[in-house]
C-alpha cells in the first residue's frame, strides 16, 4: 500500500524540494500535505508549484487543540517528516504518531543540539569550537529536542579557512543525498 508523509517546513524548503523530486514518480510513497508555521514561507511556493495541498498553522491551535492530529489521522498519514521545522513538536503529537516524526538536524547529534541550534546558527557554533568535523542526523522525535533515536549520521570535513556559509553548503549537499534515501528506507522497516 502507498505510504502518506507529510512535510512540516519553516522555510526555503530546499530539503523539501529534494524529497518532492525524488519520490516523484514513486508508486510506494505520496506527500500529501505540506505543512509550515510561516504563511510566507517558500517552502509553501514549492509545494504549490508541485500540487501538494499545504497547511499554515496557528501556533494556539498547534500547542493546544487535537484538529491538526484528527487531520493528520484521517489522510492516513504514516510519516511525518521535519525538514528544516523550528517550532517544537507538541507531547500530543508525538504521543499520536509514536516512532512516525523523523527529523534531519545539521550537525552530528549529541553535539550542537538544542534549543537555538538551527540553520547556521549550528554551523557558527561548530566552526567556533573548532571541530574537525561536522555532519547531518537524521533521528526519531521524541519529547526532547535533538534526542530521539538515530537513523543515518553522514559526516563531512571542516576545513582550515571553513565559514558558516561554505559549511552550510556541504551540509546540504549531504541532506539532499541522503535525506529522501533515509526516509525511503525507514518507511519499507515498517
Ligand atoms: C536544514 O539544513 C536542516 O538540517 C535544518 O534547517 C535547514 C533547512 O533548510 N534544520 C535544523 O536546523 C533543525 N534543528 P531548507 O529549508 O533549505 O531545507
Amino acid at each position: 500500500m502507498i505510504k502518506n508523509i507529510v512535510i512540516f517546513a519553516s522555510g526555503e524548503g530546499s530539503n523539501t524540494q529534494k524529497i518532492i523530486d525524488y519520490f516523484r514518480s514513486s508508486e510506494k510513497v505520496n506527500i500529501s500535505l505540506i505543512v509550515s508555521n510561516k504563511a510566507s514561507a517558500n517552502v509553501l511556493n514549492r509545494a504549490k508549484n508541485n500540487t501538494i495541498p499545504t497547511l499554515v498553522l496557528d501556533r494556539d491551535l498547534f500547542y493546544k487543540g487535537n484538529t491538526l492530529i484528527e487531520e493528520l489521522k484521517s489522510m492516513q498519514t504514516d510519516l511525518i517528516v521535519l525538514a528544516g521545522f523550528l517550532w517544537m513538536i507538541p507531547e500530543q503529537l508525538i504521543k499520536a504518531f509514536p516512532n512516525k516524526i523523523i527529523n534531519i538536524h545539521p550537525s552530528l547529534l549529541p553535539k550542537f543540539g538544542g534549543k537555538g541550534m538551527y540553520g547556521t546558527n549550528v554551523h557558527k557554533a561548530v566552526i567556533a569550537s573548532n571541530e574537525k568535523e561536522s555532519g547531518i542526523t537524521i533521528h526519531i522525535v521524541n519529547e526532547q529536542y535533538d534526542e530521539g533515536k538515530i537513523i543515518a549520521q553522514h559526516a563531512c570535513s571542516i576545513s582550515e579557512n571553513e565559514t558558516a556559509e561554505s559549511l552550510g553548503e556541504k551540509i546540504h549537499k549531504l541532506e539532499y543525498e541522503y535525506f529522501p534515501k533515509a526516509i525511503e528506507f525507514f518507511l519499507s522497516e515498517k
